[in-house]
């Protein structure tokens, strides 16, 4: 790629699975970039998809970005299939995988673009990563309900999911007491347990099973029956998509290419638990699976405001030549980190501190 000197032109994509808070760093990233640096703003839509198909990208301007603050989902579309290094064709009929890394940077260049805004979870931030090594001058935001970003504190997102878990589980402890039921709650969640952790701390779940924490079914039906016991006639139980039993696997549904992405889509361990739990308290149960009305949706204030400040610093790691690097949240404070440190895994839910202790200290039990 050249060397940047003065700076004109930007792109934004976003990348991965959708997640509300998406347009408010959108809006953000158009803002800052027209009325602090004067640069002028390249949408690519669905994801690095717009960079392989050059004449999917739009101008942003102030005018486009009116109204969106509050609006969930992405104005720009999002792809988890278009991955530039192995980018899916079908050839003869046949489907194939191949690297167009190298378009990918032409396309950028022949856009006029002198630096690219990332969106996007563990997925979009590696090949973000694996294109700044190619030369291509690229920032990044981290987006993702599941909260699993190396790096930073939080991402947006994260927030409103709980938010919207929290309310469901608020909704079905109502019904639970009427009818002395258990109730099941399968949240997302595919290989970290935040969602799950601070769903049932938020919304006074009885039993939490995380991946972090491989579960002993015998000690959840324990704890519901210990609870019936003591006069308390329902429970709530919330399940991480990718909780699983000692010793056991995770549910997937379908394996890629199946799944219409580059991971296997998780579920059905909340029928799995929901039908031990029947059987060995012999209590009435019900399931209820979230899905993607998690993802859905308008974000709440934090993310708002999280999404906001990940926007403006995202343009000024740019005005400041920073590439390679990714905006984070630091306690109170936005920072940023190389996004080599962001490749080098997942942040998991520690097991023996934090919210997982505070939880055990009220009586919730992990299956542990
Ligand atoms: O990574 C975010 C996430 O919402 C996971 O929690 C979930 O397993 C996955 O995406 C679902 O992906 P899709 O929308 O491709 O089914």
């Amino acid at each position: 790629m050249k060397t940047v000197n003065l700076i004109k032109r930007i792109g934004v994509l976003t990348g991965g699975g959708d997640c509300p808070g998406l347009n408010a760093v959108i809006r953000a990233v158009v803002k800052s970039a027209t009325i602090k640096h004067n640069y002028e703003v390249i949408g690519i839509e669905d994801g690095f998809d717009g960079l392989v198909l050059p004449d999917k990208t739009r101008n942003l301007t102030l005018w486009n970005v009116r109204g969106i603050l509050p609006i969930g989902g992405t104005i720009l579309g999002t792809s988890n299939r278009a991955n530039p290094f192995e980018y899916k064709v079908t050839i003869n009929g046949k489907p194939e995988a191949r690297d167009v890394s190298k378009d990918v940077i032409k396309n950028v260049q022949s856009l006029g673009l002198d630096a690219l805004v990332v969106i996007g979870g563990d997925g979009s931030l590696n090949i973000a990563h694996e294109l700044f090594k190619m030369g291509c001058p690229i920032v990044g935001v981290p987006k993702t309900i599941d909260n699993d970003i190396l790096a930073t504190d939080v991402t947006f997102g994260f927030n409103t999911a709980v938010e919207t878990a929290t309310e469901a589980l608020d909704r079905l402890h109502t019904t639970a007491e009427s009818h002395h039921r258990v109730m099941v709650v399968e949240v997302m969640g595919r290989y970290v347990g935040w969602i799950a952790l601070e769903t049932g701390i938020g919304g006074g779940a009885d039993v939490i099973l995380i991946p972090e924490i491989p579960f002993d079914i015998g000690k959840v039906c324990q704890k519901i029956i210990n609870r019936k016991k003591s006069g308390n006639k329902a429970s709530i139980v919330v399940v991480s998509e990718g909780a699983k039993p000692i010793g056991g696997e995770v549910s997937i549904l379908c394996a890629p290419p199946e799944a219409g992405g580059s991971a296997e889509r998780l579920g059905g361990i909340g029928n799995k638990v929901g039908a031990e739990i029947g059987k060995c308290t012999e209590m009435e149960v019900r399931v209820t699976v979230l899905g993607h009305l998690q993802r859905g949706g308008s974000p709440c204030a934090f993310d708002r405001i999280l999404s906001t400040r990940f926007g403006v610093a995202a343009v000024d790691l740019i005005a400041n030549k920073r590439f390679g690097e990714m905006v984070c949240l630091k306690g109170q404070r936005i920072e940023s980190v190389s996004l080599n440190d962001v490749a080098k895994g997942q942040k998991r839910v520690p097991t023996e501190e934090g919210l997982v202790k505070t939880a055990e200290s009220i009586g919730i039990s992990f299956g542990r």
